[in-house]
Order: C-alpha cells, then sequence, then structure tokens
C-alpha cells in the first residue's frame, strides 16, 4: 500500500536493506559529530530522507514504521497533504511580516480554532509563540501578571522544556538539567499521583498524593502566594504517568478555591493524541490555562497558549510576543493539521490504536517478568520496564530493547525519570497493519533480549 504524502507514493511498509545504521547514514553522522554540537543527541542513529503515513524511509532505503511521530509531533503523519497544501499556499503569499507589526488572518483562525478545541465554554482567548518551551514560560508570565503572585507549583516527574524557566519547572536533572544551572527561583515541586510507584499501592495513590500535594503547598508554600499550577494531564518524558483517576480534579479544585491558575501542559498530550481533543477532557477537567505546541501543526514550529480572556488579556499590549511567534506558514500548516485532525476524527483513530495495541502489550507483560506496567490511552501508550521480581527500574534492558527494535525496522523512543520506560506514539493516520507488524518486531526483540 502506498501513501500520498513524504513526496509521490511512499510505500507503506517496513524494509531493512542494509546493516542499521547503514553506510550513509554512518559517513552523514560522521560529518555530524564533526559539525554539530555533542549536546544534540540522536535516538536512532540513521539519516531521514524521506516520511509520510507511518514509516519514516533513511537515506540508505531501509524504511522504519514510525512509532515516534518525531516525539508526538506528526499525528497527521509527515507532510500530510492539507498541510502541505495550506503551507505551500502561504509561502507563495508571504512568509512573514511579524504579528506585532502587521497582523494576518491565518494567526487569528488559529486562535479561533483554539477557542472551539480546547475544553470549556466560556470567553477564550490565545497567544501564539515558536516551541513548548516558549508556551510554557508564556503562561507562567500571564499567570504572575494576573494574580499578582510568585510562586509556580510543579509536580514529580514534570516536563515542561529546556530553557532556564522551563528547566526549573522540569523534574529530572540528567540530561535536561545537569551543570545547567543556577534555576530560575519560585518554582516548587509536590508529589503526583503515579499508581504503579505509589509506595502504598495505587488503590490510595490519587487521594494520598493529592492530600500531600496540598498539604505542601499550603504549608511550605502558601496557597496564596501561588499564581499559577502546572501539570501535564499525561506526563510525557516523566514516564507516560496518567495520574490515578481523582487525583487532577482535586488538584484542580483546590486551584479554584485558592485563586490560583490552573495550566494544563498538552504539549505531548493535546490534538487527539490521547483519543480525545485534549487529554484533561477524560476526567472532565476545563483548565485555566492550556499549553499546547507538537502535534498543532504537523511538524511545523508552533505553539500556543488559550485560556480564559480575562488571564490571558491580564498582560498589557506590548508584553507578549517575539519575533516569529505564530509565523503564517506555521500557522497555515495548523490550519491544515486541524482540518486533517477533524475530517479524519484522528481522535477516534487514537481510540483505535489503543484498542489494537493495549491487548497485545498486555498479553507481552505476561509473557515476559521485564514489562512491569503497561498504561496510557489513545496512541499514548508505554510499558515500564524492571528487573523480574520487583519494580527494580531497568534502563540497560530498555536502551537494548530499543536497539534491537530499530535494527528490525521499527522506530521507537524511550522515556521515564528512570529511563526505563518505552513509548508507543505513532502517527494517527499509520495503517493498522503497520501497527501490528511493529508489534510482531517488539514481541521478536524482547524474545531475543
Ligand atoms: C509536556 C511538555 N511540555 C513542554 C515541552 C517542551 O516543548 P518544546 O520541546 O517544543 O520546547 C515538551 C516537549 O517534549 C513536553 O512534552
Amino acid at each position: 500500500m502506498t501513501e500520498m504524502t513524504g513526496g509521490p507514493a511512499l510505500p507503506q511498509e517496513r524494509r531493512v536493506v542494509t546493516s542499521v545504521p547503514g553506510p550513509k547514514s554512518q559517513e552523514l553522522m560522521a560529518r555530524k559529530q564533526a559539525s554539530v554540537a555533542d549536546g544534540i543527541g540522536t535516538v536512532m542513529p540513521v539519516f531521514a530522507k524521506r516520511a509520510g503515513g507511518g514509516v519514516l524511509e533513511d537515506v540508505d532505503g531501509n524504511s522504519f514504521i514510525d512509532f515516534g511521530s518525531g516525539i508526538a509531533v506528526t499525528g497527521v503523519g509527515n507532510s500530510a497533504e492539507a498541510v502541505v497544501r495550506r503551507a505551500t499556499a502561504q509561502l507563495e503569499a508571504f512568509t512573514h511580516t511579524c504579528v506585532m507589526v502587521t497582523p494576518y488572518e491565518p494567526y487569528v483562525e488559529v486562535c479561533e480554532e483554539l477557542a472551539k478545541l480546547t475544553p470549556g465554554d466560556h470567553a477564550k482567548k490565545s497567544a501564539l509563540f515558536n516551541s513548548g518551551a516558549e508556551a510554557v514560560e508564556n503562561a507562567v508570565k500571564i499567570a504572575r501578571t494576573y494574580t499578582r503572585r510568585q510562586a509556580i507549583v510543579v509536580f514529580d516527574h514534570g516536563y515542561h522544556g529546556r530553557t532556564n524557566l522551563t528547566m526549573a519547572l522540569t523534574s529530572k536533572n540528567m540530561p535536561y538539567k545537569h551543570g545547567f544551572g543556577p534555576f530560575a527561583p519560585e518554582v516548587y515541586r509536590v508529589p503526583v499521583a503515579y499508581p504503579y510507584r505509589w509506595l502504598t499501592g495505587p488503590e490510595n495513590c490519587a487521594e494520598e498524593a493529592a492530600a500531600q500535594a496540598i498539604d505542601q503547598i499550603s504549608k511550605q508554600v502558601g496557597a496564596d502566594n501561588v499564581a499559577a499550577i502546572l501539570i501535564e494531564p499525561v506526563l510525557g518524558e516523566g514516564g507516560f504517568i496518567e495520574p490515578a483517576k481523582g487525583f487532577l480534579p482535586r488538584i484542580a479544585q483546590f486551584a479554584k478555591d485558592n485563586g490560583i491558575v490552573f495550566v494544563a501542559d498538552e504539549i505531548q498530550s493535546g490534538f487527539c493524541r490521547t483519543g480525545q481533543w485534549f487529554a484533561c477532557e477524560d476526567e472532565n477537567i476545563v483548565p485555566d490555562l492550556i499549553t499546547t505546541a507538537k502535534g498543532i501543526a504537523g511538524g511545523m514550529p508552533l505553539a500556543a497558549v488559550t485560556g480564559r480572556a480575562e488571564i490571558m488579556d491580564a498582560a498589557h499590549s506590548g508584553g507578549l510576543g517575539g519575533t516569529y511567534g505564530g509565523n503564517p506558514v506555521a500557522c497555515a500548516a495548523a490550519l491544515g493539521a486541524i482540518e486533517t485532525m477533524r475530517e479524519m476524527d484522528l481522535a477516534a483513530r487514537a481510540r483505535r490504536v489503543e484498542e489494537i495495541m493495549k491487548p497485545r502489550l498486555q498479553k507481552l507483560a505476561g509473557q515476559y517478568d521485564v514489562i512491569g506496567d503497561v498504561r496510557g490511552r489513545g496512541a499514548m501508550l508505554a510499558i515500564e520496564l524492571v528487573k523480574p521480581g520487583g519494580k527494580e527500574p531497568d534502563p540497560q534492558v530498555t536502551a537494548a530493547l530499543a536497539k534491537a527494535c530499530h535494527q528490525d525496522g521499527l522506530l521507537v523512543l524511550t522515556t521515564g525519570t528512570y529511563g526505563n520506560v518505552m513509548r508507543f506514539l505513532p502517527p494517527l493516520v499509520i495503517d493498522e497493519a503497520l501497527l501490528t507488524e511493529g508489534l510482531d518486531v517488539l514481541e521478536n526483540a524482547l524474545a531475543g533480549l
């Protein structure tokens, strides 16, 4: 089967024709090592040539089943038809004016769409930026100016980016923060309801974690000093942790009761990834502000803060922005991505991915003791790998499993505070046959450990 994305007739197939990495990738890697800073790491050492639908083709002619989507970005597939069509038309019309100099319609249209798509029927406004971290930084600016308070509360295992403020907001030291301090002040971290690793077991996890978090905020920070509580409804880089049911509503209610801006960071979980437009819909959470990026624009750099109009308007005119934020080509791409998500009902496709993948992963967990937990929802699924017989994280086996998958034509990513989570983020448009074949590759790799 072929797919008209990623260039003409990109075959939707797994094909391994060289060792991985192949000779051309190795040559390019030598050039990368000579000219690109070592800090820019590589998950799978092959160089991309084309990508589309559910595959990524490398410069040696290998075709990988894509279970990564460029870290949850290309939900609509690479070079999706509507993204290319709209972005191309915009490229031909104009590439940049700077919205703060001369505004343009696609920026406004994206903000109108965000008001419709995000949870809640209150009046909403948005501001657009280039990256997820920039959106999070701006959500903090907005919450601080609205509340006239300074403290920001984040959670264990949270990830919010790599800029100075967002490093402070991020939990994991290596590789994100190590050696890069000092970090921004007035950031406080509290427990999150991580069912698999909650010491007294998953049953009381939501209640106990919420009580601890609220106690720490109240006693150590003072609720009336807190500008914002910031949380990912499904924690991404922390290990695809779904907070135990009941935890998020409890924290959201605490925020509401104390005049704190509740911010949902949906940069990884948003735009149909978890089977709904946004993951916080799962527990009927209506955040005051929501940060989005990644899946919003089919691979073009765009990010947003969307929220209650009165909060969004708290920043004075000229207080928000940036030269490129909401670039017209990225906005046109976002309109193409949103059109694709709507027309193909990609939220339903994400639920279908879960239907196919999760039972199979659960079956593998029954067969292989190294799989300690299977979790996630929609097309945001993961397995947590541990030393058999307990819950000790096993990052080595996780890395070995990822490498074996890569060598057999399956692009997978690892994640997690302990580096022991393999995550699955296929494009939502992937063929079902490729999904199944990808799982076969995973199963073979597990058998060969
Ligand atoms: C939840 C979350 N927030 C923020 C970010 C930072 O986004 P960016 O890498 O676009 O700056 C990420 C990126 O992985 C993320 O997953």
